[in-house]
C-alpha cells in the first residue's frame, strides 16, 4: 500500500515537471549554461512561443528512402587544396547571398527555403560571381507536388530534384515586392497561438500560380532557373568539405532538440531536451574554436536567432545526423549566346 502511494506520488511528481519543463524558460537557458562551456544559450523566442510554432520549425520529412539522386563521390586527392578553416564569404565575396539569412516563419519550409538559400548561393557561384538570381522559396511550397506538403512538411529530396526538372522562378524575401515570387509568410508571427496559423497551407495544384506579380516585368515560365543536376554527398566529411570548397554552400538535415532553440554562440553540442523533429540547414563553411571542429551554418530563422542567423555544430561525429543527407547541385547558367557556364570535376 505504502509503495503503491509513493509510486503514484513518483509518477504524479514526473509528468507534473515534465509538463511544467518549459524549454525556453531563463530557468533552462541558465541551466544549458552551467552544463557546458562550448556553446552558450541565450534567449531567441519568446517564453510563451506555442508547441505548434515551434513544431513547425522543424518541418523536414527526412525519408532516405524516398530519394533516387546520384551519390556523388570527389577524387580523395582534392583534400590536399582544403585549409583548416573556410567561409565561401572570403572566397566568393561578390556573391551576397552568402550573407543573408532567410526567415520562414510560421511555416514549416525549413526544406525549401534552405534549398533555395543554396541554390541562390550556386548560381552565383557557378557564374563565377557574374549574376545574383534569387531563388523562389514560394515557388517551391507552393507549385511542387513531389515535394510533401508545403508549409506543413517536405522533403529536401525532391526540392533539389523539382529544380532540375521544372525549374524555379525568382522571389524576394516577405513584403520585398522583389522578384516574380516573394515569400508569402511573415516573420515571427503568431509565436504564441495554439492555432495553426493562417498562413500554414497544404500544397495542392490550386496554390500555384503561374505567373509573377504585376510588379515583376517577366512572365513566370520566361523566369524560370534550372538545375543541371543534382546528387547527393557521402556521410563523410572531407567529401563534405570538397563539396563545400569548390561548389559552395549544400543543403542538410539535422535532428532539433528544444535546446538548440536557445543558440546564441559557440559550438553547438546536444545537451538536454527532447526532439522536436528534422530541420533543413544550409551548411556552408567549417573551422575550428577552442580546439572543436564545426560546420558554418545559415538557419532559416531569421537574423534574430542564434549568431545573427547563423550558427556552428560539431564536425565530423554526423552530430545530430547533420552529415546524413546532405544534396547538392549544380545550375545552369543562363546567358545570352545560351552556352552552359558549368564546370565539372
Ligand atoms: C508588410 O507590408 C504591409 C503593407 O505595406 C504592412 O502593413 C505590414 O506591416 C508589412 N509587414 C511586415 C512584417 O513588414
Ligand atoms: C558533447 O557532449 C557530450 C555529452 O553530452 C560529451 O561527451 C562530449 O565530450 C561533448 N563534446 C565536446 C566537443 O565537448
Amino acid at each position: 500500500m505504502r509503495s503503491a502511494l509513493l509510486y503514484t506520488f513518483v509518477v504524479f511528481v514526473l509528468t507534473y515537471t515534465r509538463v511544467a519543463a518549459n524549454p525556453l524558460s531563463d530557468k533552462a537557458i541558465k541551466r544549458i549554461n552551467s552544463k557546458q562551456k562550448i556553446w552558450t544559450a541565450g534567449r531567441n523566442f519568446p517564453e510563451q512561443t506555442s508547441r505548434k510554432y515551434i513544431s513547425n520549425l522543424a518541418g523536414t520529412l527526412k525519408d532516405d528512402t524516398q530519394q533516387n539522386l546520384q551519390l556523388i563521390n570527389h577524387p580523395i586527392d582534392l583534400t590536399v587544396e582544403l585549409p583548416d578553416s573556410f567561409d565561401p564569404r572570403d572566397k566568393w565575396s561578390k556573391c551576397t547571398s552568402l550573407n543573408e539569412i532567410r526567415d520562414q516563419g510560421a511555416c514549416a519550409s525549413c526544406w525549401a527555403v534552405a534549398a533555395v538559400a543554396a541554390m541562390t548561393d550556386r548560381y552565383c557561384i557557378f557564374s563565377k560571381e557574374k549574376q545574383q538570381f534569387h531563388f523562389s522559396a514560394e515557388d517551391l511550397i507552393s507549385c511542387c507536388e513531389t515535394c510533401g506538403l508545403g508549409c506543413v512538411k517536405g522533403l529536401h529530396f525532391a526540392a533539389w530534384e523539382y529544380w532540375t526538372k521544372l525549374g524555379l522562378v525568382s522571389g524576394g524575401n516577405y513584403n520585398s515586392s522583389e522578384g516574380c515570387k516573394p515569400y508569402n509568410t511573415p516573420p515571427g508571427e503568431n509565436f504564441e497561438t495554439e492555432e495553426m496559423p493562417s498562413s500554414s497551407r497544404i500544397v495542392d495544384i490550386s496554390s500555384c500560380k503561374m505567373f509573377c506579380e504585376s510588379s515583376y516585368n517577366v512572365k513566370y515560365r520566361n523566369d524560370k532557373r534550372y538545375g543541371d543536376r543534382a546528387y547527393i554527398i557521402e556521410r563523410n566529411e572531407n567529401q563534405i568539405k570538397i563539396e563545400l570548397y569548390f561548389n559552395g554552400p549544400v543543403e542538410g538535415v539535422m535532428e532539433v532538440y528544444t535546446d538548440f532553440l536557445n543558440y546564441k554562440y559557440g559550438v553547438y553540442n546536444y545537451t538536454e531536451g527532447e526532439s522536436i523533429g528534422h530541420h533543413s540547414v544550409k551548411i556552408l563553411g567549417w573551422g575550428e574554436e577552442h580546439g572543436h571542429k564545426y560546420w558554418l551554418v545559415a538557419n532559416t530563422w531569421g537574423k534574430g536567432w542564434g549568431d545573427e542567423g547563423f550558427f556552428k555544430i560539431i564536425r565530423g561525429v554526423n552530430h545530430c545526423g547533420i552529415e546524413d543527407s546532405i544534396v547538392a547541385g549544380e545550375p545552369i547558367i543562363f546567358s545570352l549566346s545560351l552556352k552552359k557556364e558549368v564546370y565539372k570535376f
